[in-house]
């Protein structure tokens, strides 16, 4: 009998396993949306709201940030989430303009949000934390153009005639996440890369470049003939959309001339 109850609990709690995403859309989405590319977020703040007209900052915005400032990012991610719960549950209950952790020139235009004292339990919290926690980053990634292995990248190069291009990029280099938020998810730059590159992403802690090549500081860019053995070229830095297209555009001719 005993048994049997157990697996009806464990069951039931598999069932109706409280998603942050359904929470959110529910009681935050009627002010905040969900996603709005960082280049449209940075000129809206600069022209005052009226770009977007936001009634809230999005939620990607929000997980990027509470990510980035909230609790110990040293900890491991339980540990960090652990205090961002905790963060965020303080927030909902008596929010104010300080406790805020997105920078004012994004916040300026907004309101004080409206205190949700009583209206979430401690599960939905948990619920939403887990799910803003990974937000951001989700979207980064699917918005961007598609990441291949090397080992791919070196099959499709061949097949294609496409230029591979490796960044090289460490966890909390902000050049490197301007880089994915600010450039990678802009249409112009994703068309250009579809048509004659195959994007490949390393993290230098632990990952080596291929061909013995010495790595730069990050972020940092590597490309490499469509026969995979040759270096067209290699720079570092952060650069906007424009100036990566500009750089994307060069080294097409590099290798044409090759
Ligand atoms: C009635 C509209 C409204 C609803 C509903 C709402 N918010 Fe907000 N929220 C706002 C506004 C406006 C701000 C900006 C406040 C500011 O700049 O001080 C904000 C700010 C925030 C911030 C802080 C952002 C920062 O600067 O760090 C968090 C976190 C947040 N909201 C989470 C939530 C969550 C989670 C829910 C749902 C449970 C929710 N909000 C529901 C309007 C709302």
């Amino acid at each position: 009998m005993r048994s049997v109850f157990i697996t009806f609990i464990l069951l039931n709690s598999f069932l109706f396993a409280l998603s942050g995403e359904e929470v959110f859309k529910q009681k935050c989405a009627s002010c905040h949306q969900y996603y709005v590319p960082q280049n449209k977020i940075i000129a809206n703040a600069k022209h005052d709201n009226k770009d977007l007209n936001l009634a809230a900052p999005t939620l990607t915005e929000m997980s990027f940030m509470i990510k980035d400032q909230v609790g110990d990012r040293a900890l491991d991610a339980e540990g960090q989430k652990f205090q961002i719960e905790e963060w965020l549950t303080d927030y909902l209950n008596a929010p104010t303009k300080d406790k805020g952790v997105i920078p004012d020139e994004f916040t300026r235009f907004f309101e004080v949000m409206p205190s949700m004292k009583g209206q979430l339990n401690e599960d939905e919290v948990e619920a939403l934390t887990d799910f803003i926690y990974v937000y951001s980053e989700k979207m980064t990634v699917a918005h961007s153009v598609k990441r291949y292995s090397y080992e791919e990248a070196k099959k499709i190069a061949k097949e294609q005639n496409k230029i591979i291009l490796i960044e090289g990029y460490i966890s909390f280099c902000r050049g490197c996440i301007r880089m994915d938020r600010e450039v990678m998810v802009e249409d112009k730059v994703k068309e250009v890369l579809n048509k004659d590159f195959v994007f490949v992403k390393k993290n230098f802690l632990i990952e080596k470049l291929p061909l013995g090549i010495k790595h730069l500081g990050t972020p940092s860019f590597y490309f490499i003939n469509s026969d995979g053995d040759k270096v067209i070229e290699m720079v570092q830095g952060f650069g906007t959309a424009d100036e990566f297209l500009e750089l994307l555009k060069n080294v097409k001719k590099m290798a044409e001339n090759q």
